[in-house]
């Protein structure tokens, strides 16, 4: 008699060729071409991270999220670290065995993912998307732009898996992150609060470049001007210090 495999016996098939297609579509790690090491060499490995890598994530998460001021950086539990190494994408720069700078890459099924629906753009609620969410190079480790070259890799990735459409949180006041994202062609469309009580841009990266469009300057500490703004569909296209303090360009959509 033959046996017809259930359902749940399939999932394990199912979900080792994903993982399979997953990696066989992404784009070449990159290389480690930075000027700043600690130690003066900088023998820096790139890999993607595995399940065994989840403590020397966490311990980075954790150093690098508690260097910034309190909620700049959300915390990331060890569950949902698991969960980007498992169905999404987390791309580890390694010296020895320590995580020097990581960047994580969720594919969530939902069409828009819980960040799409933040943002004033019907169409996006309906387009799968890459979420840009969890980032951190180590303090010894800062200047070599990783940052930029992991929010680049990892739209690149996102786009090869079909998911064209990239989104990202950040804080007003992470003055760090926020440029390297602009630069990045990552575009702020909402401003939020959060369950937590931080705010957060919600930032789109739709493989457009709308550099040179119409605008208007803001204080970034205007947020109810930008909360209007954007919900008339403006888009934060860049940054500039002022002696009065920050200011972002709103260009009109
Ligand atoms: C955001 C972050 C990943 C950027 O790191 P990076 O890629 O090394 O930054 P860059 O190479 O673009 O650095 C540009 C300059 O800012 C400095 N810099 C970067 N991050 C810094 C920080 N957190 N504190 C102080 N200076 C910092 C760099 O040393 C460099 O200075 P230089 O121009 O004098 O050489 C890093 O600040 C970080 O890990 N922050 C904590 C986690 C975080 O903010 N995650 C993002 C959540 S959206």
């Amino acid at each position: 008699m033959i046996r017809r495999a259930k359902s749940a016996d399939l999932r394990p098939i199912v979900q080792e060729a994903r993982v399979r297609d997953k990696l066989s579509n992404l784009p070449p790690l990159p290389s480690f071409l930075g000027q700043v090491a600690p130690t003066g060499r900088a023998e820096v490995t790139v890999r993607l991270l595995t399940t065994d890598d989840i403590d020397r994530l966490e311990q980075t998460h954790e150093r690098t999220r508690t260097m910034m001021p309190k909620g700049v950086v959300a915390h990331d539990d060890r569950a949902f670290l698991l969960e980007r190494i498992r169905h999404g994408v987390a791309l580890g720069y390694l010296s020895g065995e320590e995580i020097i700078a990581y960047g994580l890459l969720g594919l969530p099924d939902q069409p828009g993912g819980e960040l799409g629906r933040l943002i004033a753009d019907a169409s996006l609620h309906t387009r799968p998307v890459g979420e840009l969410d969890g980032v951190g190079v180590l303090p010894e480790w800062q200047g070599n732009g990783l940052h930029f070259e992991m929010l680049a890799w990892r739209i690149r990735a996102a786009t090869t898996l079909g998911r064209r459409d990239a989104l990202a949180t950040v804080s007003p006041d992470n003055l760090y992150s926020l440029p390297n994202m602009l630069r990045a062609a990552l575009a702020a469309r909402a401003l939020v609060q959060m369950p937590h009580g931080a705010w957060r841009y919600v930032m789109h990266h739709d493989g457009t470049d709308r550099a040179g469009q119409d605008g208007v300057w803001l204080p970034l500490s205007d947020f109810d001007a930008q909360k209007d703004a954007f919900a008339h569909g403006a888009r934060g296209t860049a940054l500039r210090t002022t002696a009065t303090g920050p200011e972002i360009f709103l260009t009109n959509g």
